[in-house]
């Protein structure tokens, strides 16, 4: 590694660390070393890999108080020949410093978030799971760490990755979608488009009805005539209408999804139509009820791709698909699943190997 310090004791760490458990579940077990990095004086210090362990914040850091944060999901694989290889972390980079110029942060270099993203997962090898599903987990962070209550962009930050062992995020196979109509995820103008918590915070409440409506998962709709579809509260949504694949355009309100592009690149290759277009949740319904819209999903870094099971609306009324594992759905998430675990053809440039690590 060229420019990330090795800490010893994060090594002693890593070589004495096992997990017992076979439900690894998702964010659930952390591996227990992390990358560390901080911004002061205008310009990034060094980074290192270092023991995993709480984080020193002065009471009044900015992120505490006006939420100037921002964060990545990306997975590492355990490849059946035993090579661990990260999915597309260049995107990731670029996304964080999208997000990262969005919320008024200091970007970090592409080159720097890619091989710390290595560092961490060739220092995890042992512990990168291996069953179908499964992957290590990896959480890149930025936070605004300058302590003062004055609503301004802090000039201290810290960045880190932390990495998690985790299985598949939804426990089911299908998901139960509530669609919100009254409050809103992001506003045009906002930061719906910037990977940074308060867009998720935003979520949470809606979610808690979600969860009392027996579903799992929130439609969100647009903020101005609460009647388009946007996406969910962490993941994107396609739909399979009139055998077309649809999906909302991006737009200041929605996270361009890193899953969500490769599914669209699959789709293409293999020559299916693939639209960005609105979709008015009225048109939707009406073509799942005629079973014009044949299937639907959701699809995340984390979560990879889930099926739509149902849409159910504030008033109770509920509309099931006819085929909640459409069989389209299952093609494409079986290429993309096996491109990320070395078990199919990939694409060029998907597949990025981490360097072998003596330690
Ligand atoms: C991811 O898919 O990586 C996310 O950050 C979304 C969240 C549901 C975990």
């Amino acid at each position: 590694m060229k420019k990330i310090e090795i800490h010893s004791e994060a090594v002693e760490k890593i070589k004495k660390f096992t997990i017992n458990d076979q439900n690894l579940g998702f964010g659930k077990y952390m591996a227990p070393i992390m990358i560390m990095s901080e911004f002061k004086n205008g310009a990034w210090g060094k980074t290192s890999l270092v023991p995993y362990g709480p984080l020193q914040l002065d009471p009044c850091a900015k992120v505490l108080h006006y939420a100037q944060e921002i964060f990545e999901g990306l997975k590492a694989y355990r490849h059946p020949d035993g090579q661990i290889a990260l999915f597309r972390p260049e995107l990731n980079a670029r996304r964080f410093n999208f997000s990262a110029r969005r919320m008024a942060m200091p970007e970090v270099p592409e080159e720097t978030f890619v091989e710390a993203c290595e560092t961490i997962a060739a220092y995890c090898r042992n512990i990168v799971p291996k069953r179908i599903g499964e992957s290590l987990y990896l959480r890149p962070y930025m936070i605004a760490s300058e302590a003062g209550l004055g609503i301004k962009p802090a000039k201290e930050f810290i960045f880190g990755i932390v990495a998690s062992p985790s299985g598949n995020y939804f426990a089911s196979n299908s998901v139960k979608v509530f669609v919100e109509r009254k409050e809103v995820r992001a506003a045009t103008g906002g930061i719906g488009n910037a990977k940074t918590g308060g867009n998720y915070a935003a979520s949470l409440h809606s979610y808690k009805r979600t969860l009392d409506e027996g579903c799992d998962q929130t439609m969100w709709l647009d903020s101005k005539e609460h009647a388009y579809v946007e996406e969910m509260s962490g993941m994107n949504f396609f739909a399979v209408m009139d055998g077309i694949l649809k999906t909302p355009p991006l737009s200041d309100s929605i996270l361009e999804g890193i899953t969500r592009r490769s599914l669209m690149e699959l789709a293409l290759k293999r020559k299916w139509t693939v639209v960005e277009e609105r979709i008015h949740i009225d048109e939707l319904i009406s073509k799942v009820k005629s079973g014009e819209c044949s299937e639907a999903f959701v699809c995340g870094t984390a979560s990879v791709l889930v099926p739509i099971a149902s849409f159910k609306f504030d008033d109770g009324s509920t509309y099931h698909m006819k085929e909640p594992e459409g069989k389209l759905s299952l093609e494409l998430k079986e290429e993309l699943v096996n491109a990320q675990a070395g078990r199919g053809e990939a694409p060029e440039g998907w597949v990025h190997f981490t360097p072998n690590i003596e330690f």
